[in-house]
Parts: C-alpha cells; sequence; structure tokens
C-alpha cells in the first residue's frame, strides 16, 4: 500500500493506493475519527454498485456506521442537475446531518456528481472518494467537483477537498477495455505535462497497463496521482499552475458536448484534444517531432487521435467558446513545449483550432 499526500494546508488528506482496501474501509473512517452517528451516504452507480457496494456497506457496517446508499445510472448524463436533485432527495430523506459523509464509489462520474453533492449539502458536508476507474486517479484528486450543463461541461460546481482517497486497486480488474484505455489518456497526460521520463514509461509499459499488471498500474496510479498533488498542492483553485490539468481539455470538452455527452468517454476526447494541442504547438513553430511523438503515443494505447469526419467544426468552435476556458473572447491553451512540459497561453485564435480540425478531419480520413 503507498500513501500520498496532498498538502493543502488544513484542507490536507491523504491518498491511499493499493489492493483490498475497500474491505477495510471502517477501519480508515475509524482512523479519520469520521463520526458514526449520522448516516453516510454512498453515492454509486449501476455498474459499480452491483460489483462493490455490498463489501463497502459491509466493511462500513462492521465498523458501527449506518449507510444509504444511492444508485444512479452510469456514464456521463448522470452528472446533470436532476440527478444532482434526486440524490439531494435521497439525503433528506435518510436524514443526513451536518457530520454525515457522502462517499462516491465509482468513477470520475460518480466523483464529481457526489463531490458537488457533499460541497453543496447545508453548505457542504465531508466527503470521501473511493475511485474505482484508472481515470479516477487523476478526477478523485484536487477537489474540483461538478455536474454538467446541456450548453457546457462541468459548469456548475465547486471546489471541495476529500477527507481522504481510498484507491483500491482490485476494482479496476473489472473495467471494461475501452475505460482502461479511456483512463489511461489521463495518466498520459500527466507525464507530457510534468515528466517525460513517465511518459516514456507509460509507453514502454502500454502492454502491461492495457493488461491491468497490478504492479504497473500502482506504479503508474501513483506517480499521476503525485504529479497531480503536486499541482494542486502549488495553485489549488487554478489561478496559474494548475491549468496545465487542462492538455488536451478545451478541445476534448468542446468534443464531449458536441458529441452529446455519449459519443466519446472523456480520456479518448481529451487524447484527440492533446494531439490537436501538439499540432496547434507544431503550427506555431515547435518542433514536429512533439506531434509525431504525442500521437504515436495514444494510438500505442488504442485511443483516438482524429477528429470523425461527420462532426462539424462550428458545432465544436461553438462548443469551447462555451468552456470556462474562453474568457473575454480569448482561449486559455495548453500547449507542449516539449514532450513533459507545456506552456499556458492566451493567444490561440478559434481560426487556429478550426484549422486544427480540419487536418485532423483529413487525418483521420487517411487512415
Ligand atoms: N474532477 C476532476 O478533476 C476530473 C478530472 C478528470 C476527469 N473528470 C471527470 O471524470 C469523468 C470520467 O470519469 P470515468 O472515466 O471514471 O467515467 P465513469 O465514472 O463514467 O466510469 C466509466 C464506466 O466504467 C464503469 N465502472 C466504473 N468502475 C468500474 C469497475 N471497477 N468495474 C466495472 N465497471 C466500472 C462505470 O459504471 C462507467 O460505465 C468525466 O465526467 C470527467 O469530466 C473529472
Ligand atoms: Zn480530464
Amino acid at each position: 500500500m503507498r500513501t500520498l499526500q496532498v498538502d493543502l494546508g488544513e484542507r490536507s488528506y491523504p491518498i491511499y493506493i493499493g489492493g483490498g482496501l475497500l474491505a477495510e474501509t471502517g477501519e480508515y473512517f475509524e482512523r479519520h475519527n469520521l463520526a458514526k452517528k449520522s448516516p453516510l451516504l454512498i453515492v454509486t452507480d449501476e455498474h459499480v454498485g452491483p460489483l462493490y457496494l455490498s463489501k463497502l456497506e459491509t466493511s462500513l457496517q462492521n465498523s458501527g456506521y449506518r449507510t444509504i446508499s444511492k444508485v444512479v445510472k452510469a456514464g456521463e448524463k448522470s452528472k446533470s442537475l436532476e440527478v444532482f436533485e434526486e440524490i439531494m432527495t435521497t439525503a433528506i430523506e435518510g436524514g443526513l446531518d451536518r457530520h454525515s459523509v457522502v462517499i462516491a464509489l465509482g468513477g470520475g462520474v460518480v466523483g464529481d456528481l457526489a463531490g458537488f453533492v457533499a460541497a453543496s449539502y447545508m453548505r457542504g458536508v465531508k466527503f470521501v472518494q473511493i475511485p474505482t476507474t484508472i481515470l479516477a486517479h487523476d478526477s478523485s484528486v484536487g477537489g474540483k467537483v461538478a455536474v454538467n450543463h446541456r450548453l457546457a461541461k462541468n459548469m456548475i460546481g465547486a471546489f471541495h477537498q476529500p477527507e481522504m482517497v481510498l484507491y483500491d486497486v482490485d476494482t479496476l480488474q473489472t473495467l471494461p477495455e475501452r475505460d482502461v484505455r479511456s483512463g489511461l489518456s489521463e495518466m498520459i497526460k500527466h507525464g507530457l505535462i510534468w515528466d517525460k521520463s513517465f511518459t516514456d514509461w507509460c509507453r514502454d509499459q502500454s502492454d502491461k497497463l492495457l493488461d491491468l499488471d497490478p504492479e504497473s498500474l500502482v506504479y503508474g496510479l501513483t506517480l499521476g496521482c503525485s504529479i497531480k498533488a503536486q499541482v494542486v498542492s502549488t495553485d489549488e483553485r487554478e489561478h496559474g499552475l494548475r491549468a496545465i490539468l487542462n492538455l488536451g481539455h478545451t478541445l476534448g470538452h468542446a468534443l464531449e458536448a458536441t458529441g452529446g455527452y455519449g459519443q466519446f468517454l472523456h480520456g479518448e476526447a481529451i487524447s484527440i484534444g492533446m494531439v490537436a494541442a501538439a499540432k496547434i504547438a507544431v503550427n506555431r513553430g515547435r518542433d514536429q517531432s512533439i506531434y509525431l511523438v504525442t500521437k504515436d503515443l495514444f494510438e500505442r494505447f488504442g485511443l483516438p487521435t482524429t477528429i470523425p469526419s461527420q462532426m462539424n467544426e462550428d458545432d465544436i468552435i461553438a462548443a469551447m467558446m462555451h468552456d470556462k476556458k474562453f474568457k473575454e473572447n480569448q482561449i486559455i491553451y495548453v500547449l507542449p513545449i516539449s514532450i513533459g512540459e507545456v506552456e499556458i497561453v492566451n493567444d490561440v485564435t478559434a481560426d487556429d483550432v478550426r484549422h486544427v480540425i480540419q487536418e485532423l478531419k483529413e487525418e483521420g480520413q487517411h487512415v
């Protein structure tokens, strides 16, 4: 078992990563002095619930906790105000009080949704993340919680740090293959923004990672979480450095919205977004190898690197304009300088992005 610390003053918290943690949740809750008198609310989804909910409930109940649970539909569409309200109803009917803890058992969707419930219920209650996807090594750390608006992703949300992150890597063995690939996309991102040697390691270990080799997974997830933790500790509320975590996300979020939050998984959309960012950087004069290495990396993981020809540029650009990263008519864009190093710029124009969308659509027709 490995423990990392996210240093945020009085909001600091540990990330525990290892096998078998789910069955020990009750003990971790006791160790963190989480109240036993108030009911706990576990939020999970229809795929994760049948696999892991009873194990979690049993562990908590064995330690003397009372639990209620809410199972939502799987998928990005559950990150909505409607589902948020349903969970609020469960919380109120279940008698949650100020000392209750909301637990997210699932991937990034459940984490973002349950986290926003925790941030809002009675103006904020405690929150624990129990991630069950690879992608959630990113989403469960850093305190960004949100639901989507029909027009734009993550538009309604808060910063709400968890008490702890309990990452039982055994749960990853049941992940569908497409979600394995999608999650590895954020792991690769952590290398691309921060650490070339981690990017090289991901490339060398691609087969093992895709096969869910436990040792490679624990190493990769620990490094990914630690990069995220370092960035977040430096800039919790994204006044500067934290924006580098958005590599690939400006276009990625727009692709997700344009695809109706169903066509692309998050990791797939940002994979295209990262390749596009590399292409924009090259179009602005950076070395061509940045694009080639980035594209090769994502292809090795079976992730998409081109844009489907039937997608409309205007729709994608319109979705991008609604994004939070679009300020006073300027897009805040993260671009690679080299592999493992990025810069934040504000002079990428909508036309630059439109041009790259066209290039990536053409690229897709040649494969
Ligand atoms: N808050 C943040 O900082 C942050 C960062 C990155 C991504 N995100 C968000 O995370 C979301 C994507 O997260 P995700 O990819 O984990 O998606 P997800 O939560 O939808 O999970 C993916 C799929 O896998 C299933 N699943 C989850 N765990 C499983 C398991 N152990 N076994 C079998 N099936 C399992 C889920 O039911 C779902 O169908 C997006 O909404 C994205 O915006 C947030
Ligand atoms: Zn992301």
